[in-house]
């Protein structure tokens, strides 16, 4: 029985921003890669540092912290992207350029205007270029699930020559099915005749549904690699999920004949922060990660869990993390057990002023709540970040008022660009109120295309975490917000929303290569 390792290669921060309205700022993207390291994760895919000089600095930032898993940089086959990838991971550790090019005759014929001959010529030219930069190179054929097959072959045994070391083969539009892509895996593997210089990976993307299980079945034929996100966040229907991905491997050894290296007792932390930090909620009955993917309903389940917990249950709720939410400070926690606790979380303040906003905040919770959990301390973070008093926006005070019987109305004070603003409104219910009140002074033509509340944590002195997500001119934002109180949260949430709308967005989307 084979014990291999398959490398598990996160595209959370690259891919998973894609996702429209999921983009991170690069403190959020560095908390996310703390987590993927703790999850040990074997390469975290930063981001695409030619997007805009912002992604080039969280890439950059990110090699030079993370000291644990490889860190990788996109890269199209183009001199400059490969030498902006080069540059922002300078100072990693272990550092990969992945360049890619597209392959499928669509493609090739519609977007990159150019010959297949020169799509080789292209793809070698860059994969040379980034071995003058690095040690580690990945070549990636994009769109290689309707790719031709010998044309596959031909470029990738030159990639291969030419220095790769990990070959991808995405499924960009999630069009495989599973047997189809095992098998086109194997022939690679089969075919190329320098195939043993390299490892084989996979990319699969969701529109059908089938991302998991084409990562899977390319893993039975040969696929030592597999790229995934958090929570299966992504372009569209998103990645293969790394939590599906990994709890496959480890429940069905026995028929996968693989390992990961994942510490799985981090998975829910991670899911937890990734949708928190990008306002994607996990839906309930999300494999691992989702709320009810161990509860038990119906009374027969309940009972035979009870008897013998493997009648109804395949893994431990407790070996993907759900009981590492720890129970963590109250409200005689001094600055120490604060500070310890954060930084054991991956945590780390900008200065001492931020030290000193966050314990104060800290402090105004554990008033309010009796017990401060992990996804609290996760939750009052972001709230710090998010209240940034160079935003345009500002939440000063707000009052809100509902009644049996009476119209819902808020007063709200916002400082717009420092300059303090009273608003009042009446509304459907206080939220609505709330919002209405403040597109009184912001009039941002924005369109609510989500409004989600949740509880961080359990009991009714919960924190609620608020998700509002505004689409204007095609363009998507997520704001969040987190409060004892929901209404409140919901106005941090809406405000937060509006200020990522009035932020700088010029960044080039690596496969389109639009703005
Ligand atoms: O889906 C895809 O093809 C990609 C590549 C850039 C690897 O994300
Ligand atoms: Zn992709």
């Amino acid at each position: 029985m084979s014990n291999e390792q398959v490398i598990i290669f996160d595209t959370t921060l690259r891919d998973g921003e894609q996702s429209p309205g999921a983009s991170m700022t690069k403190d959020e993207k560095l908390r996310i890669a703390k987590s993927l390291e703790m999850l040990k994760v074997d390469v975290i895919e930063a981001g695409f540092a030619m997007a805009s000089p912002g992604d080039f600095d969280a890439v950059k930032s990110i090699a030079e912290t993370i000291r644990d898993s490889t860190v990788c940089s996109l890269s199209r086959a183009l001199e400059k992207d490969i030498d902006r990838a080069a540059e922002a991971l300078k100072n990693a550790e272990r550092g990969r350029i992945h360049t890619f090019i597209a392959t499928s005759p669509i493609h090739m014929q519609h977007k990159l205007c150019m010959k297949p001959g020169d799509v080789v010529e292209q793809a070698v030219f860059a994969v040379r270029h980034a071995r003058n930069l690095i040690d580690d190179v990945e070549f990636s054929c994009e769109d290689a699930g309707r790719s031709d097959l010998d044309f596959l072959c031909r470029i990738i045994e030159a990639a291969i020559d030419a220095g790769a070391s990990t070959i991808n083969i995405p499924d960009t539009v999630g069009y495989a099915v599973p047997h189809q892509f095992g098998n086109t895996i194997a022939q690679l593997i089969e075919r190329i005749p320098n195939a043993d210089k390299a490892v084989f990976s996979v990319h699969c993307h969701n529109d059908l549904g089938l991302a998991v299980a084409n990562s899977l079945s390319a893993v039975v034929n040969g696929a030592r690699q597999v790229e995934c996100t958090i929570n299966g966040l992504g372009e569209r229907a998103g990645n293969a999920s790394l939590e599906e991905i990994v709890m496959a491997i480890k429940t069905r050894k026995d028929e996968l004949n693989v390992t990961t290296g994942i510490n799985t007792a981090q998975i829910v932390p991670a899911s937890r922060l990734v949708s928190g930090i990008t306002g994607f909620p996990v839906q309930p009955n999300k494999a691992i990660v989702g709320a009810n993917a161990f509860a038990h309903e119906s009374g027969i389940h309940q009972d035979g869990v009870l008897k013998h917990r493997e009648t109804y249950e395949i893994m431990k709720a407790e070996d993907v993390g759900w009981n590492t939410n720890r129970l963590t400070l109250g409200k005689l926690s001094g600055r120490n057990a604060f500070k310890t606790r954060m930084s054991e979380l991956g945590i780390t303040f900008a200065d001492q002023e931020e030290l000193n906003e966050a314990f104060s905040r800290f402090k105004v919770l554990a008033d309010k709540k009796s017990d401060i959990f992990d996804d609290d301390l996760q939750a009052l973070m972001s709230d710090v970040r998010n209240t940034n008093p160079a935003e345009k926006y500002q939440l000063v005070d707000l009052q809100a008022y509902s009644k049996i019987g009476a119209m819902p109305e808020a007063k709200l004070t916002i400082n717009v660009d420092g300059e303090a603003t009273e608003v009042r409104s009446q509304g459907d219910g206080p939220v609505d109120a709330i919002f209405k009140a403040i597109e009184t002074i912001a009039n941002s033509r924005a369109r609510l295309a989500l409004y989600n509340v949740s509880a961080i944590t359990s009991g009714t002195d919960s924190q609620g975490d608020v998700s509002v997500r505004l689409e204007r001119e095609g363009r998507i934002v997520n704001g969040s917000g987190a409060d004892t109180d929901i209404v409140i949260a919901s106005a941090k949430a809406y405000i937060n929303a509006l200020n990522l709308l009035e932020s700088d967005h010029t960044k080039t989307n690596p496969q389109t290569g639009k703005v």
